[in-house]
Formats: C-alpha cells, sequence, structure tokens
C-alpha cells in the first residue's frame, strides 16, 4: 500500500487524469471515505445540498459518455461519480441565492475534496462539466429537484501529466489595504 500524501502534496500533485485503468476496480472502502471526505466539506447554512450517484455500471457509464460529447475517458474510469447540487434545499431557507449560488458553492466544495483525497490516496480524477445536462438527467433517471453539477471520472491513473499553467497571481490577486 502506498503512503497516503499530505494536503500540500495533494494540492500540488493533482492533476486532470484523462486515461485509466479499466481493469483495476477500487474497492468499496475507498470509495466510501472519498464520499465521506466530500461531505465534510462546508455548505450553506450546513444545509448540504448536495447528492453523489456512484456509477459502476458499464451501460450507464456509456450514457454518461455521449452525455459528455464523446469523453471516453469517463467510461475507462472504473467508477464515475456524479455531483448533484440540490436546489430547492438550499433555496427553502435561501430562496434564490440559495436556489441558483449556494448549492453550487456546496458542491464545488465537495468536488475539490473529492479529487484532493483520491489524489492523497494515489488514484486519479478528472472533474468533467462538459455535459447536455438534460442527457445526462435523462440516462440517471435523475429527480426533478436535482441538477447533475460535474462528472468525476475516479481511477488508476495510466498517465502522469506535468503540472498545467497557471496564471501569474499578480495577474488574479488584489490587495486592499
Ligand atoms: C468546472 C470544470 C469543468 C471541467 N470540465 C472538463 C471537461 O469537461 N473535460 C475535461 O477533460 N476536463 C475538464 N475539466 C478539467 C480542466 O480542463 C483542468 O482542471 C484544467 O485544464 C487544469 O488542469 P489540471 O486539473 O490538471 O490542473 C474541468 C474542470 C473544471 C473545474
Amino acid at each position: 500500500m502506498k503512503q497516503e500524501m499530505n494536503l500540500w502534496e495533494a494540492i500540488e500533485g493533482r492533476r486532470s487524469i484523462r486515461s485509466y485503468d479499466p481493469t483495476q476496480e477500487l474497492p468499496e472502502d475507498v470509495i466510501e471515505k472519498i464520499l465521506k471526505m466530500a461531505t465534510l466539506s462546508p455548505s450553506a447554512g450546513n444545509l448540504q445540498a448536495w447528492f453523489f450517484y456512484v456509477i459502476k455500471n458499464k451501460k450507464i457509464k456509456r450514457g454518461l459518455v455521449q452525455a459528455a460529447y464523446g469523453q471516453e475517458f469517463l467510461a475507462e474510469a472504473p467508477v464515475n461519480i456524479v455531483v448533484c447540487a440540490d436546489p430547492d434545499r438550499s433555496g427553502s431557507k435561501y430562496g434564490s441565492r440559495g436556489r441558483e449560488l449556494y448549492c453550487l458553492q456546496d458542491t464545488a466544495i465537495a468536488i475539490q475534496n473529492i479529487m484532493l483525497s483520491a489524489t492523497a490516496l494515489r488514484l486519479g480524477t478528472c472533474c468533467v462539466g462538459a455535459f447536455d445536462e438534460e442527457e445526462a438527467r435523462n440516462v440517471l433517471n435523475l429527480p426533478q429537484g436535482l441538477r447533475p453539477v460535474a462528472i468525476i471520472a475516479l481511477g488508476h491513473s495510466r498517465e502522469s501529466p506535468g503540472p498545467r499553467p497557471r496564471r501569474d497571481l499578480k495577474e488574479v490577486v488584489k490587495v486592499i489595504k
């Protein structure tokens, strides 16, 4: 068993992975640990306006590839986690700001926790946001109240890409004293 990474290593070492070993399945306890980490994320009013579909089924993964405009690596990964927002849950307390913003912020943070925990366990992930929402909804038979926000590919990586460029801090930070 490889050693887990600390937080700094995970943040610096995470990459979007687009090639997976389809033969290496993930043990249940690993998936559960990653999901547990997702639910430790902060959320507006602690409403936890998220829901997670864990997809191992080949046919449904193929449907997600279709919905995601042919992003084949989703089917290659042994697991896809579809992170959904629950707008009504946030809306019940916060109205339109809850429906349109907070539930998406909740899921965004949970997505990052999933990716960092997976990285810490030496697993690869890729957050896929380019998909037809209606099609994904149909493939998963989602209840009307849930909005699919991201499909996360999860599995053993078959590639080791280097770091992708980032904008300089000077370009994206303004300090106001
Ligand atoms: C909201 C969001 C949507 C994304 N959608 C896709 C996608 O549909 N397909 C894909 O291959 N990568 C997708 N990515 C991954 C980005 O391309 C990637 O994070 C970026 O190029 C930086 O590379 P890195 O993650 O390896 O640092 C998405 C990332 C985010 C945060």
